[in-house]
């Protein structure tokens, strides 16, 4: 496989270097890297199902299958960017999981922003913007027998020094820190970060600290207080986008001041 960013001083993926670089006690000590799979989801909930520890990292430089919500394809070429998923195993009710995604986009956004002096901001319930184009995806499965939560996998996607413009499908929404910045990123240095702001934030989170979670979330918000188009189920609705509640559903305020509950399962969503 070729890696066009081996140039790039430590840049390379294995679960060495990771290690080197890394200040957890959970997130990331048990790596799995994979030079090529079809997606690190499949593979994270396949270790999960074994017993795979919470914390477990599963990290690739190229997926065959790389999946996105609604059915979509995450497209990445090789050895260009971030594609990995993590266990979690959290004492929490099924419902709850969506904190989970909160947690992780807040760490990417935070990350990006501390790596380079892009203003990444989260755009409701799990992507990542630059401007008006998508740099992250975060996909969220669920493990559950007997109406208990098993296992959680979350699945991160980040455009680190690829060209979207190159790929005719997502030339037009998708950007890449490289491109914004027109310089490279070290992939490791970026990893590492995101892993030790996950770690700290599930820490708060098991806490009971999820108001802090949400405050900082909020401050990146792309959408909170603009106006937005949700299409659900081939419905269309607009309105202006507030936080999210409890269950993690979006609040929109709609032109008559009321206010509804949007979840996330269905929805596809753009700034007006
Ligand atoms: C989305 O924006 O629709 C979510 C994209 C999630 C992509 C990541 S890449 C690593 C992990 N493995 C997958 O197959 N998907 C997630």
């Amino acid at each position: 496989m070729t890696n066009n960013h081996q140039s790039l001083a430590g840049d390379n993926l294995s679960a060495r270097t990771i290690k080197e670089g890394l200040k957890t006690v959970c997130f990331g000590q048990e790596i799995k890297y994979l030079a090529a799979t079809e997606s690190t989801n499949l593979v994270a909930k396949e270790l999960a199902r074994e017993g795979g520890k919470e914390g477990t990292l599963v990290i690739t430089d190229y997926q065959t299958q790389g999946k996105g919500r609604l059915e979509r394809r995450w497209w990445s070429p090789p050895g260009e960017n971030l594609l990995f998923s993590l266990i979690f195993r959290p004492p929490f009710e099924i419902n709850q999981t969506f904190r989970l995604t909160v947690l992780s986009s807040l760490a990417v956004a935070e990350a990006v922003r501390q790596e380079s002096s892009l203003e990444a901001l989260i755009k409701w319930p799990n992507d990542i913007y630059i401007k008006r184009k998508k740099v992250s995806g975060i996909l969220s499965e669920l493990g559950v027998k007997d109406e208990q939560l098993q296992y959680v996998i979350v699945g991160i996607g980040i455009n680190v020094n690829s060209s979207p413009s190159a790929h005719p499908e997502i030339k037009d929404v998708a950007t890449s820190m490289s491109v914004e910045l027109g310089q490279s990123f070290s992939r490791l240095k970026l990893l590492a970060v995101i892993l030790e702001l996950i770690e700290r934030y599930y820490h708060a989170l098991k806490g009971g600290d999820f108001d802090s979670l949400r405050e900082a979330w909020d401050s990146l918000s792309l959408i909170k207080g603009k106006m937005v188009k949700v299409v659900s189920r081939g419905a269309v609705e607009e309105g202006i986008a507030e936080s999210f509640d409890e269950d993690g559903f979006l609040i929109l305020k709609d032109y008559s001041g009321k206010r509804k509950r949007i979840i996330s399962a269905d929805v596809s969503l753009s700034l007006v």
